[in-house]
């Protein structure tokens, strides 16, 4: 039996991704998943190159791998770096037996064949190619809807590494949706890079759909109880989607909204498509639609010329909408995009402080919102074992709710009374 090793780094995307590998690898070419580095005859890495920090890691952490590994074991590199480095990694690394870009996932059965492939063509289409099944929960399918991203954001290497975007035809999502139910996902979470601009253009023939109409679709799915889907772009968040959002009651009521900045001016710099006041006037608008929505986000500080006074449209921002969660991140000047040539970079240091300041503003943010969560009732959809006697799931609107139990509440949904508030996590009990 060949044994699969295999680490995936970056967004919801890579997970799907290197779920469509190991459903290729365990069931066309016969391998089984390990977890142990030195039993594995096929080493994967699945890469994100969307900061600079994780590229400078990929080189040592295959340097690594390749000193403990069997010796006859291959190593592949896949994913977003794979893709804009190509055979520089086969250069700097020789030990790699294959690079297989982010858009090339359905190449695997071939390139692990092969010595020295290097499959990184961004213009390939998967977008019809039928995976076979691998999930790695049993209580949550990821499905793609598109593949790619046509957004020209200066910041973002993506367009680089997933190419042009294609949607996947709406029936063959339906079948996954259908195939996710009939094997006990009662959650389905929709991907893609931007999937509010789903229907936009399919790769055989053009049809009339757009997100909303789609989602519809997959909520009409016997079985199907709750969906969920990243990401959403602010700009296409016309009123359609925003009703849908509010009113289906399979659609959980979490909406991710990336602000990466609350400058106009900066927002324009990033080619956005939107300015300060429509994110406003969005998020305000979803918060006055679903009182209980929670509403996560993207923040980029210290953008090429990013000023005190930009910073504080952020800050400003952020104060308004009250976002229960942010990721923030310092800005990474990448390859293949506009704005590392922008003049004004930001000093490292400059970014460092308002990195913290922001970071520092929501975390005392979120001890007011979370404290507000103390005897609410919640329902949980439990997914997780937690070590120490706990069950971990997540309610509607996307709170990790955990609470002393075992096996018998995964896949269920329960109600669940919150008895402790905290910043990463509420605590309850289950109500009899
Ligand atoms: N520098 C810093 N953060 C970035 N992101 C994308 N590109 C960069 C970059 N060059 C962030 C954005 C995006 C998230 C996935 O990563 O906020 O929404
Ligand atoms: Fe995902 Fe972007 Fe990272 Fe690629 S570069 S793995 S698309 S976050």
């Amino acid at each position: 039996m060949k044994k699969l090793y295999i680490e995936t780094l970056g967004c919801a995307m890579n997970v799907r991704d290197s779920e469509h590998i190991i459903a290729e690898l365990t069931q066309k070419e016969g391998y089984t998943l390990t977890d142990e580095l030195k039993e594995a005859d096929l080493i994967l890495i699945n890469t994100c190159s969307v900061r600079e920090k994780p590229v400078h890691k990929l080189f040592s952490e295959i340097g690594y791998f390749n000193k403990v590994k069997k010796p006859e074991a291959k190593i592949g590199v896949c994913g977003c770096t794979a893709s804009h480095l190509g055979e520089e990694i086969i250069k700097k690394a020789p030990y790699v037996s294959f690079v297989l870009g982010a858009r090339n996932v359905s190449k695997i059965t071939q390139v692990i064949h092969k010595d020295k492939a290097v499959e990184v063509d961004i213009d390939y289409d998967e977008s019809t190619y039928a995976f076979s099944d691998f999930r790695s929960s049993p209580y949550k399918a990821f499905i793609n809807i598109s593949i790619g991203c046509d957004k020209k954001c200066t910041f973002c290497i993506v367009p680089s590494t997933r190419g042009e975007e294609i949607s996947i035809p709406p029936e063959l999502i339906i079948q996954e949706v259908e195939k996710a139910v009939r094997s006990g996902a009662k959650e389905i979470f929709l991907l893609g890079q931007n999937v509010n601009n789903y229907g936009r253009r399919f790769s055989d023939h053009d049809r009339k759909i757009d997100f909303t109409d789609l989602l519809k679709m997959v909520s009409e799915v016997e079985g199907v109880e709750r969906i969920r889907f990243t990401s959403p772009h602010p700009l296409h968040m016309d009123d359609k989607f925003l009703h849908e959002f509010a009113t289906n009651p399979k659609i959980c009521k979490s909406m991710h909204m990336p602000l990466q900045s609350g400058s106009t001016a900066v927002l324009r710099r990033m080619k956005r498509g939107y300015t300060k006041e429509w994110f406003l006037d969005r998020a305000m608008k979803l918060r006055e639609m679903v009182p209980d929505v929670h509403i996560s986000t993207d923040i980029i500080v210290g953008f090429p010329g990013e000023s005190d006074k930009d910073f504080e449209d952020t800050i400003d921002v952020v104060q308004k909408v009250r976002f229960e969660q942010i990721f923030s991140f310092k800005y990474s000047p990448r390859p293949l995009t506009p704005a590392k040539d922008y003049e004004d970079q930001v000093p490292d240091a400059v970014a460092s402080a308002r990195l913290s300041r922001l970071q520092e503003l929501h975390l005392s943010m979120l001890d007011e919102i979370s404290a507000k969560e103390k005897g609410k009732i919640y329902t949980v959809y439990f997914e997780e074992l937690k070590p120490g006697g706990y069950v971990a799931g997540r309610t509607d609107n996307n709170w990790i709710v955990k609470v002393r139990g075992s096996e018998e509440l995964l896949g269920r949904f329960v109600d669940v009374k919150i008895t402790k508030p905290g910043r990463l996590g509420l605590e309850g009990e289950v109500l009899a």
